[in-house]
């Protein structure tokens, strides 16, 4: 199985295991202790899979409200009403409008419409970009990200947003349950805007990473799978390896 097939998941599939995971909302939710005081955000979804979905139900235990989007508002409307009372559904464009941070976790290749059709309600918001580049799924543009870098042509396609990229090179199995041990493991995240940075940053510590800036969004190239950052890493080896990079 190639890197791309490991990533890759079917959203049935997820919608099942999100059943299942269910449980884990009943669990304490470790990272509150963290997040206790921290504000509380309206989030917007834009991609309701693996990573949408593993990413919006840790922020609504930790008390934000999320709204969940694609391109099919049933299985969003499913999806929120597992997640509770904190969650809700709508299409992409209602994500976008209600968010106070916007969250990317589309294919590479879905960027280029949505960026156009969300080009409004995203102008200076707070975005996390998790999404990868991969040619055979997500064509040209993923060529283009490949070659000029994904954290410059994200960037580009989400032209007036206050970009980071974060949580690209992780497991979203992980991102489900590490913050029943929060802070071990660093979180490489990259980024031009010093308030988008902090605000990305607090809601990495709360799915459970210690966020880890290694540069703006020139160094989102590295922030992918197979790069020297790809995997879980303690902080101190994100700065040794992230320094070996400029
Ligand atoms: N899976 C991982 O472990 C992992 C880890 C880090 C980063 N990533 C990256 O994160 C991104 C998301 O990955 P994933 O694994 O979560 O993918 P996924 O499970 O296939 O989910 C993708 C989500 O995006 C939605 N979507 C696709 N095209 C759309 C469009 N044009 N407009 C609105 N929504 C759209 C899908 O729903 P509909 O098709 O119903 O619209 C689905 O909700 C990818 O770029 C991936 O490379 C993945």
């Amino acid at each position: 199985m190639n890197i791309q097939d490991a990533f890759h998941v079917r959203r049935r599939g997820f919608l099942k295991a999100a059943g299942a995971a269910a449980a884990l909302a009943a669990l304490p939710f470790a990272g509150r202790a963290i997040a206790a005081d921290a504000p509380k955000l309206k989030i917007g979804m834009i991609g309701s899979g693996r990573v949408g979905g593993a990413l919006g139900r840790v922020w609504a235990q930790a008390g934000h409200e999320v709204m969940f989007s694609s391109r099919n508002l049933d299985d969003d409307k499913a999806l929120a009403a597992q997640v509770g009372a904190r969650a809700r559904a709508g299409t992409p464009e209602e994500a976008a409008a209600f968010a106070d941070v916007v969250v990317f976790a589309v294919p590479y290749g879905a960027l280029p419409e949505l960026g156009k059709s969300l080009a409004e309600s995203i102008r200076g918001k707070v975005v996390i970009d998790t999404c990868n580049p991969f040619p055979d799924r997500d064509g040209e543009i993923a060529e283009r990200a490949l070659a000029q870098g994904a954290g410059l042509v994200s960037a580009e396609l989400l032209a007036g947003a206050r970009i980071v990229r974060a949580f690209n090179a992780i497991n979203s199995r992980r991102m489900a349950v590490a913050h029943e041990e929060p802070g071990r493991i660093g979180m490489p995240i990259a980024g031009d805007d010093e308030e988008a940075i902090r605000v990305a940053s607090d809601l990495v510590r709360e799915i459970g990473y210690e966020p880890v800036l290694v540069g703006g969004a020139g160094m989102g190239r590295y922030l992918m799978p197979r790069t020297p950052l790809a995997g879980e890493l303690t902080v101190e080896e994100i700065r040794r390896i992230a320094a070996t990079l400029q």
